[in-house]
């Protein structure tokens, strides 16, 4: 499994597995994401290490805030594990996310993810969304000061553009950008290339593509069938393959699509079937 390098000034290089985990659908009973059966979640997260995952991607709003609290049950002390998680987008229901960047909040929120993670330091803190009602400087300003307070190590963005990207290079150095993307959503394509130039992570988010997946199943089933493998390993191992900055989060409430997730990062794409995913979206 190939290897992406985080790199900020003065802070510590943090070097992961390019194929992560999302714990996005890795929370408790009652609330709203899934799943309901916390033992499996963890049994989910403990397996991720056993099979080589060595990065793994959160937010404050998974759960809300049980997602951080299962990784830290199941995974705390992170032994060679790196987290990076979010702040910054606000939830009051199931589908209903608001990006809230009032400085004060965001300084809470990292406090906040640090207790739940129990950590001194978040590997990769990302902004969740960028909340057009504040300055830009202001939010970024409380990341800045996270990183020379040791509260944080590396930054990134989530959700913008390449004009955004340029603009927060302004107050902190910008490690990451987490944006949609997948065989069928390629609206991100000017980002991805930028971060190649710029040597920083992309993280895609939504790497299985789920509905948008599901429109190209028959296109998918017709590969899947020649190459022996199932959509979502072709999925992956086409994003892995696309850009040495790539770091898919795939993300699953199950064992069995976790083992067979995890596959995509030792299967080898041959030119013909790159072609054929390329032409997909
Ligand atoms: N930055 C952002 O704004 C943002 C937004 C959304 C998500 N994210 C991050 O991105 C991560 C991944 O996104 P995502 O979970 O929305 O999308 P995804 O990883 O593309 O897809 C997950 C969905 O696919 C299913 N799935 C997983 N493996 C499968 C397999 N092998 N076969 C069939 N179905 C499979 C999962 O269901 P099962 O549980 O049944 O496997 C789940 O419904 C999240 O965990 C989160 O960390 C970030």
């Amino acid at each position: 499994m190939t290897t992406f390098t985080f790199k900020s000034p003065n802070v510590q290089d943090i070097t992961v597995n390019r194929l992560g985990f999302g714990a996005m659908r890795i929370t408790g009973p009652g609330i709203w994401d899934y799943p309901a059966d916390i033992d499996n979640a963890i049994k989910v997260l403990k397996r991720t290490k056993e099979l080589g995952v060595n990065f793994i991607d959160t937010a404050d709003s998974y759960g809300p805030e049980t997602s951080e609290d299962l990784i830290a049950r199941a995974l705390h002390p992170y032994k060679d594990m790196f987290i990076a998680t979010k702040a910054g987008l606000t939830r009051q229901g199931p589908d209903v996310w608001t990006p809230v960047g009032n400085p004060n909040y965001l300084k809470q929120c990292l406090e906040l993810s640090l207790r739940r993670l129990k950590v001194d330091s978040i590997d990769l803190y990302q902004l969740h969304r960028i909340d057009g009602n504040y300055p830009l400087e202001d939010q970024l300003g409380v990341f800045k000061t996270a990183q020379e307070e040791g509260k944080i190590k590396h930054f990134g963005l989530s959700e913008v553009s390449v004009e955004q990207i340029h603009e927060a290079e302004k107050t902190i150095h910008v490690a990451s950008v987490q944006n949609l993307y997948n065989v069928g959503n390629r609206q991100s394509e000017e980002v991805l290339k930028e971060c190649e130039k710029l040597n920083i992570g992309f993280i895609p988010w939504f790497p299985i593509g789920g509905r948008s997946i599901s429109d190209m199943a028959d296109q998918l089933e017709t590969i899947s069938k020649r190459t022996g493998h199932t959509h979502a390993q072709l999925s992956l191992a086409w994003l892995l393959q696309k850009s040495p900055v790539m770091l898919p989060i795939p993300g699953t409430s199950s064992l069995s699509h976790l083992e067979e997730n995890m596959k995509a990062a030792s299967i080898t794409l041959d030119a013909q079937t790159v072609s054929e995913l390329d032409a997909i979206a």
